[in-house]
C-alpha cells in the first residue's frame, strides 16, 4: 500500500492499495467520532460495493444509513442535493457523524458538497472507484453539483478527512469509462513528468501510476490549494474540452473530450512557437495509442463561442494551459477574443 499525505488546510491522507475496502470502517472509526454513518452511491457502484463498504462500517461499530441515486452526470444536481440534505436530516446524522462517498467522480463531488454544507460541514471519507476520481477528483477538496447553466458553477473547497483507493475496486469499471481516467493519467505525464510519459507506454503497475499521479496532484494542491494559480495547470486541455464535452450535449465523455483538447492545445503550441513539432506528435501519439481521440468535427467557432462561457475566465481573458516540453507546461493568459486561433 502507498500512503500520500496531503498538508492543505486540513491535513489527510490518501491510501492506494489492493483489498482496501475491508478496512474501511476500522479507518473510519479512527478518525470520527460519531458513530452514524451515511454511504453516499450511485446505484451501479452500490450493487458492486456498497455491502462490504457497509459491513466493514458496521463491524467497527457505525451505525449506517446508505443513500443510492441514479448513476450519470444529471445526479449532480440541486434536486438530488437537497434530497440527500434531507435524508441526512431524516436520518439524525450530528456534526460528529460521517458522509462516505463510494463510488466515481460525480458521488465525490456531490458527496463532498453535502458534506461541506450540511450542519455547515461533517466529515467525509473518499472512497474513489473509477480512475479519474482516484488519480483527480477525490483529491484536493474540489467539490460541486452542476446548475442549469453550466457544470460545478455550486461548490466548495472541502478537504476529506481520508482518501481510500482500493485498486481492485477498478476490475469492474467499465473499459470506455477506465479511458477517461487514462486521459487525466496522460495529462500528468504532460504536465510534469516526461518518466511517468513514457512508462505509460509500455506495460504500467496501475497502482504506482494511481499513486504517482496522486503525488503530483498533492503537490500543486499544497502549493496552491484554493486555484489561484498553479493549480489552474490541471486544467491542461480542458477549457477546450468542456466546450467539446457542452456542444456534444453530453453524448462524449469528459475524458475523450480533454484527450481532444489536449491533442489541440498540443498542435497550438506549435503554432504559437510555444513548443517543437516534435513535442506535439508525442502527445497526439500517445492519445492515440490509448485509443482515445485527438480530433473533432466540431467547429472551431462553435467551440470557440461555447469556451467563452467557461468559469474559468476571468473578465476579458482566459488563461490557456500549454506545453513547452513533456513533464513542463505553463500557464499563458490570453484576451478572450484570441482564443480562436487556439483552435487547431
Ligand atoms: P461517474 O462518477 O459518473 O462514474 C462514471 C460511471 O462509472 C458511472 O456510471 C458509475 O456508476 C460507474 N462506476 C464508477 N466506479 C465503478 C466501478 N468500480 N465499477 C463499475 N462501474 C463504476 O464519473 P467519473 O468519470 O468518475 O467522474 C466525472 C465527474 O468528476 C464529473 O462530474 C466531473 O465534473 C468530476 N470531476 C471533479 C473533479 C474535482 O476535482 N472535484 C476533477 C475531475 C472531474
Ligand atoms: N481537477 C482540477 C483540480 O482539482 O483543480
Amino acid at each position: 500500500m502507498k500512503c500520500v499525505h496531503i498538508s492543505a488546510s486540513k491535513g489527510y491522507d490518501v491510501l492506494i492499495g489492493r483489498g482496501l475496502l475491508p478496512s474501511l470502517g476500522e479507518r473510519a472509526a479512527a478518525l470520527c467520532r460519531g458513530r452514524t454513518c451515511c454511504i453516499v452511491s450511485d446505484d451501479t457502484v452500490a450493487a458492486l460495493y456498497e455491502p462490504a463498504a457497509r459491513g466493514s462500517l458496521e463491524q467497527a461499530g457505525f451505525t449506517v444509513c446508505t443513500y443510492i441515486f441514479p448513476h450519470g452526470e444529471e445526479s449532480k444536481s440541486g434536486e438530488n442535493f437537497l434530497k440527500l440534505m434531507s435524508f441526512l436530516a431524516a436520518n439524525h446524522l450530528t456534526r460528529t457523524d460521517l458522509l462516505v462517498a463510494l463510488g466515481g467522480g460525480v458521488t465525490g463531488d456531490l458527496t463532498g458538497f453535502a458534506a461541506a454544507c450540511y450542519l455547515r460541514g461533517v466529515q467525509c471519507i473518499q472512497v474513489p472507484t473509477s480512475l479519474l476520481a482516484m488519480v483527480d477528483s477525490s483529491v484536493g477538496g474540489k467539490t460541486a453539483i452542476d446548475l442549469p447553466e453550466g457544470k460545478n458553477l455550486c461548490g466548495a473547497f472541502y478537504q476529506p478527512a481520508l482518501v481510500l483507493c482500493d485498486i481492485d475496486t477498478l476490475d469492474t469499471l467499465p473499459r470506455d469509462i477506465f479511458l477517461d481516467g487514462c486521459a487525466e493519467v496522460i495529462k500528468y505525464g504532460v504536465l510534469g513528468s516526461r518518466e511517468l510519459f513514457d512508462k505509460l507506454h509500455g506495460d504500467y503497475d496501475l497502482l504506482q501510476v494511481v499513486a504517482q499521479c496522486v503525488d503530483m496532484k498533492r503537490a500543486v494542491v499544497e502549493d496552491d490549494e484554493f486555484d489561484t494559480g498553479r493549480r489552474q495547470l490541471l486544467n491542461l486541455g480542458h477549457t477546450l474540452g468542456h466546450a467539446i464535452e457542452a456542444l456534444s450535449n453530453f453524448t462524449l465523455s469528459h475524458g475523450k473530450c480533454v484527450a481532444i483538447g489536449m491533442a489541440m492545445m498540443a498542435r497550438a503550441a506549435v503554432k504559437k512557437g510555444f513548443c517543437p513539432r516534435e513535442t506535439a506528435d508525442e502527445i497526439i501519439s500517445l492519445i492515440s495509442q490509448f485509443g482515445l481521440p485527438t480530433d473533432t468535427d466540431t467547429p472551431a467557432q462553435e467551440i470557440y463561442q461555447t469556451a467563452l462561457g467557461d468559469k474559468k475566465r476571468q473578465g476579458g481573458s482566459l488563461t490557456l494551459v500549454v506545453p513547452v516540453q513533456i513533464g513542463d507546461c505553463l500557464l499563458h493568459k490570453i484576451p478572450v477574443e484570441d482564443l480562436l486561433g487556439w483552435i487547431v
